[in-house]
């Protein structure tokens, strides 16, 4: 497995392994890899020649008071980890190679409608700074498909539409969420928790899960249903940003009709903003 810092030299190697007829997978990563990363480049190994995986931690993506600068930075130990998964390429580039004029010259892409509500709506421009960089990555990894964890359920909405209005030749393919045993979905920020928060953490997971089984006994008033589950988060320690039951394809607020429901939650523990999602079909 090789490392590559340089975009001329990403293109130089990729253009080769074309020229063979090797297909290629993508999976964008921001690095600090933990099992549910390497489920997703197992995922793209199963499908393609040549797995390439970017660890970028893209400044665009961020807020001011957000954790940027702290965001762990491990290549030595990510690379580990995509070895072991079947991982060909690691493409690690600098923000200079990435944004040579800075962020503020950037042209930007934005994906209407999808990247409001939701952590749009509590990370303003975040999904915008998403879909420049992952549109950067398809144009300089010019991959056949790219693999997204459905944990971050909006942002893979996100890409889905970006690539469908902007007719890019690129599949993307959802992985499902990989799970701890007592079902807090992996993240690169359960690393933030102290003990006592990661005692209480498994309560987002459960939440949903009983919220979904609320639905799936028959019961669609749903913005009680969201009070019901805000109130269980609350009242186990955590703070609220939202709760929300939508339709699945539209990520609208569910209305009588839908039958393809996801239940969407942000929640924060001390600082830290965890996420998670449910689908449900009722
Ligand atoms: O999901 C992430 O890690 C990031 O948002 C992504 C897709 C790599 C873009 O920076």
């Amino acid at each position: 497995m090789r490392t590559i810092h340089s975009l001329k030299e990403l293109r130089t190697l990729l253009n080769g392994y074309r020229r063979k007829g090797k297909t290629i997978g993508l999976v964008p990563t921001m690095g600090n890899l933990h099992e549910g990363h390497a489920s997703l480049v197992r995922k793209a190994a199963e499908a393609a020649d040549i797995v390439v995986t970017s660890i970028f931690v893209n400044p665009m993506q961020f807020g001011a008071n957000e954790d940027l600068d702290t965001y762990p930075r491990t290549l030595a130990a990510d690379q580990d980890m995509l070895e072991a998964a079947g991982n060909t390429l690691v493409f690690a580039p600098t923000v200079q190679e990435i944004y040579p004029e800075g962020l503020a010259q950037q042209t930007r892409v934005v994906v209407p409608d999808v990247s409001d509500g939701h952590c749009g709506a509590s990370r303003l421009g975040h999904f915008d700074g998403v879909a420049t960089v992952v549109t950067m990555l398809f144009n300089m990894v010019q991959p056949d498909f790219a693999v997204f964890g459905e944990k971050d359920f909006q942002q893979l909405a996100v890409i889905r539409k970006m690539v469908r209005d902007l007719m890019m030749p690129i599949d993307v393919v959802g992985a499902p969420t990989v799970r701890e045993d007592d079902g807090l979905a992996k993240s690169s920020r359960n690393g933030y928790l102290s003990a006592e928060e990661r005692r209480i953490a498994p309560v987002v997971y459960q939440t949903l899960t009983v919220t979904a089984g609320k639905l799936a006994d028959g019961r669609t008033d749903f913005p009680a249903l969201e009070r019901e589950a805000e109130d269980l988060l609350n009242q186990a320690g955590l703070r609220t940003d939202y709760f929300n039951i939508v339709n699945s394809q539209t990520l609208k607020p569910a209305s009588a009709g839908d039958r393809d429901l996801t239940l969407l939650v942000a929640a924060f523990l001390g600082t830290t903003r965890l996420i998670d999602n449910v689908s449900v079909t009722i």
